[in-house]
């Protein structure tokens, strides 16, 4: 009897959601020795959107997790999956809360953390998920709100993070077909610990029997540092996972790196040998937004019309931990005209 094709996560259906709060460089510049100017050159972020009070991770997670189940024409999942830096609470896990403001109470669901790198571990976990049989459909959500846990004091980080979600819905399918998610690499150095962090609230601090100083529960870079260990560590995995996907450089259609910074983006393309303009970017208007970063460019590109069936998608991002990952995806006809994901 032949064996079985091994089953991969396929992908169905994404959707995003931003909080309606749009602060462009010029507010920022009103309150920090900062400008429009530098803020600019030095990134690429024009504006980024930050949640109104009262609002959470959950509510913006919830909200791009329907649109993205909507958009895959399901009305049920298996499991719900938030890749998240900034949780409702420090326990328990917020993906919990999302599947029950999305009425999936009762399925499986927990939070993945890996700071940026969230969105790329998740996928990885709801491929897991799917390859091992545990699940047969999966939403996974990238969700932050990093307005949190900014010192609005600090023009080093206020002005890069936003806050916003996106999601994507994943079904059992097999590895060749359009909307397979392709071979992971992905990467961990410990070492790196202090040079993205939010020293307070841990057991680290708790235990210390220290009491926090006032900086330790806002999120700390040290910028300069993290900026090439980005550009090294995404090269290096994107080159990885291009060989183990047998993909030529001049195969990839799309390169979707974590947003972190338009010069990283730039300097990403040139050192793995992909053209500029195949470099997926929405950071000039939501900054980086961590964890949500991935899925928010692919839905928004995927809504301008650029991401068509059969292109040849590259994934990369680099996080605190520190934290990398890559993977490979070919994008697949509209999620709503398939019938299999409805049974
Ligand atoms: N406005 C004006 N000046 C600023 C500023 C701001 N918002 N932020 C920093 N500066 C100043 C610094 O204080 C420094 O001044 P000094 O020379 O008098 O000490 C000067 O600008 C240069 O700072 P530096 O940190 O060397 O700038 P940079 O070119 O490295 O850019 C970052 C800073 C943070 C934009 C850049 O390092 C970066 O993007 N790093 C990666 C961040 C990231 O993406 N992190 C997430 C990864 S997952």
């Amino acid at each position: 009897m032949p064996s079985p094709q091994p089953r991969t996560a396929v992908l169905c259906g994404t959707g995003s959601h931003l909080p309606p709060r749009r602060v462009d460089n010029d507010e920022l510049s009103r309150v920090l020795d900062t400008s429009d100017e530098w803020i600019r050159s030095r990134t690429g972020i024009g504006a980024r959107h930050w949640a109104d009070p009262g609002t959470t991770t959950s509510d913006l997670a919830a909200a791009a997790g329907a649109r993205a189940v909507a958009d895959a024409g399901v009305s049920e999942v298996d499991a719900v999956v938030v890749a998240t830096t900034t949780p409702d609470r420090p326990c328990p896990a917020t993906a919990p809360v999302v599947a029950g403001k999305l009425g999936l109470t009762g399925v499986a669901a927990f939070d993945v953390a890996a700071v940026c790198t969230g969105f790329i571990y998740g996928l990885a976990t709801a491929t897991g998920l799917i390859a091992a049989g545990a699940a047969r459909r999966v939403l996974l959500i990238g969700a932050e709100t990093y307005s949190s846990i900014l010192d609005p004091a600090d023009r080093t980080t206020s002005v890069i993070f936003g806050d916003g979600a996106g999601a994507v819905v994943l079904r059992a399918g097999e590895p060749g077909e359009p909307g397979a998610v392709g071979p992971f690499d992905l990467g961990s150095d410990g070492d790196g610990v202090d040079l993205i962090t939010v020293r307070g609230g841990g057991a680290e601090q708790r235990l210390s029997g220290r009491e926090p100083e006032p900086g330790d529960r806002y999120f700390a870079m040290a910028g300069k540092s993290v900026f090439w260990q980005a550009v090294r560590n995404m090269s290096k995995s994107a080159r990885a996972v291009l060989d183990q996907a047998g993909w030529r450089v001049d195969e990839v259609d799309h390169l979707v790196g974590h947003q972190a910074n338009l010069r990283i983006l730039n300097r990403l393309a040139d050192d793995i040998g992909i053209p500029r303009e195949r470099s997926i970017t929405n950071i000039a208007e939501v900054g980086n937004t961590s964890a949500a970063s991935i899925p928010l460019a692919l839905d928004q590109a995927r809504a301008a019309g650029r991401l068509r069936a059969g292109d040849r998608v590259l994934l990369t991002a680099f996080g605190g931990g520190l934290t990398w990952g890559s993977t490979t995806l070919t994008w697949p006809e509209q999620a709503t005209t398939r019938t299999e994901e409805r049974t």
